[in-house]
């Protein structure tokens, strides 16, 4: 584990549920040999689960793995992901289905039925088409959550275009940049979006995203604008349109054209161990057939009675895969919500739950550790009886949240699925299967039928039951990233250089306990997950250093008992530099790192230190940072260059902890 750190794995085995009757006997899959089929061919397993989609052209291949690490799934079929999520369920007879009941946070709703989304869509087709987008071209969305951003993904999927969409959190700089990597022809934005009561405007950040680093050409020829918050923004003649005013002049007719299925559907930038993030590329076919199988069956489905609801944004993937594609390729209902969870209460999610009668649920343990704090009289003011089954997705939901969901969200009656997953892996990987699997809490549990994983060390060879090591996956799947967008090379080194070219090297830890079932153990790498998202300690490093006031910085994730990591930073400020002082420090780089990467990324604490522990080799041991900002022993010192450090930086923490409390 050396390169990796040490992995603890902490035990906590206590109380399991076995699925209850009832709900087996509803259950979409209650046979058990699903596993054992699906392990037996698994390309084939996929390859069933694939036909349950429309295709132009059938395909007659499954897996190409001539090229690892670089995979195709059903490479000669076509089909339109578009057409899969809307125009075959109108055809079908179901055009008057609820797809999306949009609750704005000011308390506005709407309801779109999928023959309304599909002429939404169509008329969005046809203005991203007189803008010039066509096959191939990638299109910049920055939105707010609600309606007009899915339908503008899904009106970029129906062109053959790809999208990357940033989430509306992100600075300037980092939209910016994400557009210049992708060379965004087009950026589809909104006046701004509700948030805690106020308009977080969003247009104003992309017209300053287009004006950084002025005299470099950026690729962007259009900028459309949702009209959602009124407040005041300003207008580039030539280059702005609103949306509202050019999609009514648009025909409501369009025909989705088959692509191939490895036309890129989107590129989605996420953290990684350097300071630049990298364009996870998915693609269609594969992708399209793993996030619709899981969604079916994992939350156990029932399209035409079930109301559905994932609280995740569509600026993660979680909001890609669970909230647009996913949930509408399968014809559901569900429930897409604009704000917070705390506004004007912590009453919010449970009276949308109760309004539109949700049946599934599917959030982030942040979000339910929050909800605890806040105690379980707001919960229990409304009538929650419309739920059957609860998710948790984003991070390892700790055993004691997972009881409070299961008593105090689900009245002890519903079925919790744990999914572990990734933005490389596109889709659910690890989870329960609700009819069938005898429920753990605090484990993600099971691969999903067709998936292969395996716990090993540092060599690759598979470590024994109950001790920790490296997550990895054995096979290729269908929603598997295909590359990272402009560097292949990258790609390579990143997941499958650690063990070889047929081992997907996931980054986390997890163990196999005595019953199979897997425990996930956090990041082994430099990624910290702080309320479920995800951030390099490296980009937060180089946001630190660009100040000018900064010489050196370290970051860690130190662990919060609600946000399960929170940013902590240690920074050596320049000798010379009258700027700030030791005691302004920490609220200047504060809102610096917001500026630069977005809110999310704002450290919860900044520590002005002289030195940062280094080896001799002059590495930063954020091992023993980590230790500090969480106020425990200091770890082995032995092989840093200066072991004094260490010391004082342990007590400026801890005059600093002392001081605050
Ligand atoms: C973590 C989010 C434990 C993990 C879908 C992973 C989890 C990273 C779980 C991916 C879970 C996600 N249990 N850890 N159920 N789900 N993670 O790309 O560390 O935003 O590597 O995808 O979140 O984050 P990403």
């Amino acid at each position: 584990m050396s390169d990796h750190g040490v992995i603890e794995s902490h035990p906590t085995e206590g109380e399991t549920f076995p699925p209850n009757p009832e709900f087996v006997a509803q259950a979409n899959v209650s046979d058990p040999a699903v596993y054992w089929k699906a392990a037996e061919n698994p390309e084939a397993f996929w390859a069933e689960q694939a036909r349950e989609l429309h295709w132009t052209k059938p395909f007659t291949q499954d897996l190409d793995w001539s090229n690892p690490p670089f995979a195709t799934w059903f490479a000669d079929g076509e089909l339109n992901v578009s057409y899969n999520c809307l125009d075959r369920h109108v055809i079908a007879g179901n055009g008057d289905r609820v797809a999306i009941h949009f609750e704005g946070e000011p308390g506005d709703r709407t309801s779109y039925t999928y023959a309304e989304l599909l002429h939404e869509v169509k008329r969005a087709a046809n203005l991203l088409t007189s803008l010039g987008v066509t096959r191939g071209d990638r299109v910049a969305i920055y939105m707010p959550m609600i309606p007009e951003t899915a339908i503008a993904m899904l009106a970029t999927a129906r062109l053959g275009a790809t999208h990357s969409v940033v989430f509306g959190g992100f600075s300037a700089e980092s939209l910016r940049s994400r557009i210049d990597d992708a060379e965004a022809k087009l950026v589809i934005t909104a006046d701004g979006g509700w948030r805690k009561g106020r308009v977080s405007s969003l247009k104003p950040t992309v017209d300053a995203a287009l004006e950084l680093h002025p005299g470099e050409a950026h690729s962007v020829e259009h900028v459309l604008v949702v009209r959602r918050t009124e407040n005041e923004i300003a207008f580039h003649e030539g280059r702005d349109l609103w949306w509202h005013e050019e999609i009514v002049r648009m025909d409501a007719e369009h025909t989705a054209e088959g692509f191939p299925a490895e036309n890129p559907l989107f590129i989605l930038y996420t953290s990684g161990t350097t300071g630049k993030p990298k364009g996870i590329l998915h693609t269609s076919g594969g992708y399209l057939t793993q996030v619709s199988y899981t969604h079916k069956n994992l939350f156990d489905l029932k399209p035409e009675s079930d109301v559905y609801w994932c609280t995740a944004d569509v600026g993660w993937i979680t909001g890609h895969s669970y909230v647009v594609y996913g949930p509408l390729a399968n014809g559901a209902t569900q429930v897409m919500y604009e704000g917070t969870p705390d506004t004007p209460d912590w009453g919010r999610w449970w009276e949308i739950i109760e309004r539109y009668g949700v049946t599934i649920f599917y959030t982030a343990p942040t979000a339910i550790r929050a909800c605890m704090k806040v105690g379980r009289q707001e919960v229990e003011k409304y009538d929650l009886s419309s739920l059957r089954l609860l998710g948790s997705v984003g991070e390892p939901i700790n055993p004691e949240a997972w009881i409070w969901y299961r008593d105090v969200v689900g009245s002890g009656r519903c079925p919790i699925v744990d999914t572990w997953w990734q933005t490389e892996t596109g889709a659910i990987m690890i989870s329960a299967l609700p009819g069938l699997t005898r429920l753990k809490p605090g484990s993600a549990q099971v691969p999903v039928p067709g998936i292969t994983v395996s716990v090993v060390d540092d060599q690759g060879n598979r470590v024994d039951r109950t001790q920790g090591g490296l997550l990895t996956i054995q096979r290729p799947w269908p929603s598997m990233a295909r590359t990272i967008w402009g560097d292949p090379e990258r790609f390579v080194d990143t997941y499958w250089s650690t063990h070889g070219v047929n081992s997907y090297f996931a980054g986390d830890g997890a163990r196999v306990d005595d019953d199979g079932d897997l425990w996930l153990l956090g990041r082994v790498d430099d990624v910290m997950n702080i309320s479920g998202h995800r951030l390099s300690t490296a980009e937060i490093e180089s946001a630190l250093v660009d100040h000018t006031s900064v010489a050196e910085a370290a970051v860690v994730g130190a662990h919060d008992d609600t946000t399960g990591q929170a940013v902590v930073a240690f920074v050596i400020l320049k000798s010379q530099q009258t700027e700030v002082t030791p005691e302004s420090a920490e609220d200047v780089l504060k809102k610096h790192v917001a500026g630069h990467i977005g809110a999310i990324a704002r450290p919860r604490q900044i520590f002005v230190v002289p030195e940062l522990p280094k080896t001799r080799s002059g590495k930063i041991m954020r091992r023993l940072l980590k230790d500090a900002a969480e106020g425990r022993e200091i770890g082995d010192v032995t092989t840093l260059a200066d072991t004094v450090v260490m010391s004082t930086i342990s007590e400026r923490v801890r005059a600093e902890l002392s001081s605050k409390a």
